[in-house]
C-alpha cells in the first residue's frame, strides 16, 4: 500500500477521533512531510478531512462521497433514461437543475452537496449546510395532462417516507406526513418537497415538472439556525439511530429509493394513498388553517380524514366538512 492508502486506511477506521500528523507518521514510519502530501492528495480526490492546528486530522464523520454510476445502475424506470449529475455546491437544486434542462432537454436528478439558497414553499428558504442532507431535484419531461402537481407531491411524500423508513429504520414505520408534503420524525420536520411546473413559452401542451426534495440527514455541526430550532430537526440525531444504520453511501441509496419510489407509487395511487392516510399526523387532530388565499384569515377543526385527491377533510364545530386542496394547518389543543 502506498503512503497515501495507508493514511486513509487509519483515518477510515478512526473518525471519531483526530489523530496527529507526527502520529500518523510514526505508525507508518515516514516523515510528517510525506503524511502531509498524503493527505493533500486525498483531499484533491474529494475526500473531506478535517484538518485542526493541534489535534491533528480526521475524515469527517458525515463524510460521504455520491457515486453517481451507482445511483443511475439503481435508477429502475423502464420506460425512461433519467440522467444523475452530482455537484458539491448549487445556489438551488430546483433553480440549477432547470438551467442544466435548458441545454440538454433531458430529463435529470441533480444532487448536491449544499445549496447556498435553497428555497422552501412560499417563499421560504431551505437550510441546506455542507455534508449533513440529501439535496435534490428531479427534472421530469411531461404533458400538461400528466401535471397534476397535487398528486404528484403527495406521491413524492409518501415517496419519501417509505424510502426513510426502509434504507434508515429497517422498514419500521417511524416517518410521519404532515400534509401535503413535510415529513416529520419524532415531531420535528426532517424533509420538505417543493414541485414545481413549466411549460414551453413555444409549446405549452408539453412541459416538465421538478420535484425538488431537501432531507436534514445529520444535525449540522452548529446546530441548526435559531429561528428553525424549534420545529427542524435531522433523521440522524441520536447516537442509537447513528449504531443501528448503515452509514454507508446512506445519500446514494436514499436517492435511488425516492427515486424508484415516486414512479412505483405514481402507477400504484390506491397502495400510496393508503401510505398517505396511515402516515398522516394530522388525521384525528384539532388544527388551525392558515389558508393564505383568504388573507391569513384564520380557521378551525377536526381534520377527518384525507380523499381521494388527497385533499385534507376538516370538519368544525357545526358539523360542516371541508376539503382543503392547499394550503397550511397547525395541530393546536383544542
Ligand atoms: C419546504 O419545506 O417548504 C420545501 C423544501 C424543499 C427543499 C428542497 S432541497 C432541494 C430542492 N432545491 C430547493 O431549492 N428546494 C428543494
Amino acid at each position: 500500500m502506498s503512503t497515501k492508502e495507508e493514511v486513509l486506511s487509519i483515518l477510515q477506521s478512526n473518525t471519531s477521533n483526530f489523530i496527529s500528523g507526527q502520529e500518523l507518521a510514526n505508525m507508518l514510519y515516514v516523515t510528517r512531510a510525506s503524511v502531509w502530501k498524503a493527505i493533500k492528495s486525498l483531499q484533491a480526490d474529494g475526500y473531506q478531512i478535517d484538518a485542526v492546528t493541534n489535534k491533528g486530522y480526521r475524515l469527517s464523520p458525515t463524510f460521504d462521497p455520491i457515486n453517481i454510476e451507482d445511483i443511475s445502475q439503481k435508477i429502475n424506470t423502464s420506460d425512461r433514461q433519467i440522467k444523475v449529475i452530482y455537484l458539491d455546491e448549487v445556489d438551488s437544486t430546483n433553480d440549477h437543475v432547470r438551467r442544466l434542462e435548458g441545454e440538454s432537454h433531458e430529463d435529470i436528478l441533480l444532487i448536491a452537496g449544499c445549496q447556498t439558497k435553497g428555497r422552501g414553499r412560499r417563499g421560504r428558504d431551505f437550510f441546506s449546510p455542507k455534508n449533513t442532507g440529501l439535496y435534490m431535484s428531479l427534472l421530469l419531461h411531461t404533458n400538461s395532462d400528466t401535471n397534476n402537481i397535487p398528486h404528484i407531491t403527495a406521491t413524492t411524500a409518501s415517496a419519501v417516507a417509505k424510502a426513510i423508513d426502509h434504507v434508515i429504520f429497517h422498514d419500521k414505520d417511524i416517518s410521519k406526513i404532515k400534509w401535503v408534503n413535510d415529513i416529520y420524525i419524532n415531531k420535528y420536520k426532517i424533509s420538505g418537497i417543493l414541485t414545481e411546473a413549466f411549460s414551453y413559452m413555444e409549446d405549452e401542451d408539453s412541459s416538465y415538472i421538478i420535484i425538488g426534495i431537501g432531507i436534514n440527514i445529520f444535525v449540522p455541526d452548529n446546530g441548526f439556525p435559531k429561528e428553525l430550532k424549534k420545529i427542524a430537526g435531522a433523521i440522524i440525531s441520536d447516537t442509537k439511530t447513528s449504531k443501528d444504520t448503515n452509514l454507508e453511501n446512506i445519500r446514494g441509496r436514499l436517492s435511488s429509493r425516492i427515486i424508484n419510489n415516486i414512479f412505483y407509487y405514481k402507477e400504484n395511487q390506491i397502495e400510496c394513498l393508503e401510505i398517505y392516510r396511515n402516515k398522516s399526523n394530522l388525521i384525528g387532530n384539532y388544527v388551525q388553517i392558515n389558508d393564505f388565499k383568504e388573507n391569513h384569515h384564520k380557521n378551525y377543526g377536526k381534520v377527518v380524514g384525507i380523499d381521494n385527491e388527497y385533499r385534507l377533510i376538516i370538519e368544525n364545530d357545526n358539523g360542516n366538512r371541508q376539503a382543503l386542496s392547499s394550503g397550511e394547518v397547525s395541530v393546536v389543543k383544542y
